[in-house]
């Protein structure tokens, strides 16, 4: 594997390494010094052309826990906002010498390019509305810390799914790994050929959830929005947003996943994002380790991970 570009091609063996990896990774987090040598003298470039919070910060710690030189290079400040091709971008990053590019491009396919015109490996941190291939793979691993496995359950991905990479990463690599997916969301924000898709598709979240092993909430993106999808905000939330009853309607032991930003008391309650069920902070945390574990896989690292 030389890129990370998406989950629709990643094999369950590539998956399961991966998340493999990252439970070694994990334990680098509860030691004092918390840095491994493995790429030492490597340089990882984060490459963002839009906005991010969680995702470039995620990649910078992995990356700097695994003693690689960080550059972050957005596109504001940038010769970007000067109208320089990605192509342009690409071929000053290749001559800097970069190993590693993590690439987020508001157009769905922008990391397969960069992939064409780099010698180092890409790693797609959100293609548009495409794929996030390290969210889904971060999401995976949260699931199966807390519940111990992948195979044969139930996850529910709720809200829009129609601007969602991060759904479509997740469904992906879910199915995969054996689990049960089931889509979630008002009619108008279903994609076109969901059919073709290995999930199941409702329009009615009481009657999913206390099925649901994991239930994910997704954020509306407005960002993305070209026209109105629903008629109020709402309305939006008493069909589709999980507050407190909702959370009670699900089995005990289920999970209540975001991957962040939330837009609290839209499509989830506070309370319940703050509750002891609510996987949001370790899906944060259980980033880094992910993260690291795909850099090293890609990069190759030294050999031994001590
Ligand atoms: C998501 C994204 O950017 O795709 N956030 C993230 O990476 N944690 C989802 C979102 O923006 O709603």
């Amino acid at each position: 594997m030389r890129h990370l570009l998406s989950t629709e091609d990643l094999t369950r063996d590539d998956a399961l390494r991966v998340l493999d990896t990252a439970e070694y990774m994990a334990t680098v987090a509860d030691r004092s010094v918390k840095k491994l040598p493995t790429l030492r003298g490597r340089t990882v470039v984060n490459l963002f052309f839009e906005d991010s919070t969680r995702t470039r910060t995620s990649f910078e710690v992995a990356a700097k826990r695994l003693s690689a030189d960080v550059i972050n290079f957005s596109a504001r400040g940038s010769s970007v906002s000067k109208g320089e091709s990605l192509k342009d971008t690409a071929q000053t990053l290749e001559a800097m010498g970069a190993d590693a590019v993590v690439c987020r491009h508001p157009a769905s396919g922008a990391p397969y390019r960069l992939a064409r015109w780099v010698r180092g490996s890409v790693l797609n941190a959100g293609d548009g509305t495409h794929e996030h291939p390290t969210q889904a793979l971060l999401d995976a691993f949260t699931i199966r810390r807390r519940l111990g496995r992948l195979e044969g359950l139930s996850v529910t991905i709720v809200g829009d799914l129609l601007h969602s990479r991060v759904a479509r990463s997740n469904m992906w690599l879910l199915s995969t790994l054996g689990a049960r997916v089931t889509l979630v969301a008002p009619p108008t924000l279903v994609p076109v050929g969901v059919e073709q898709w290995p999930a199941e598709v409702s329009y009615d979240l009481d009657a999913v959830l206390p099925k649901s092993d994991v239930v994910m909430m997704l954020r509306v993106q407005r960002e993305r929005m070209t026209a109105a999808f629903f008629p109020t905000e709402r309305e939006y939330t008493r069909r589709y947003g999980l507050d407190a009853d909702r959370l009670a309607a699900m089995p005990p032991s289920a999970l209540v996943m975001h991957p962040g930003p939330m837009v609290r008391g839209m499509e989830i309650a506070s309370d319940v994002a703050d509750s002891t069920r609510s996987t949001v902070v370790e899906q944060v945390a259980n980033g880094v380790s992910v993260r690291m574990a795909v850099l090293y896989l890609l990069l190759g690292g030294t050999r031994e991970v001590t």
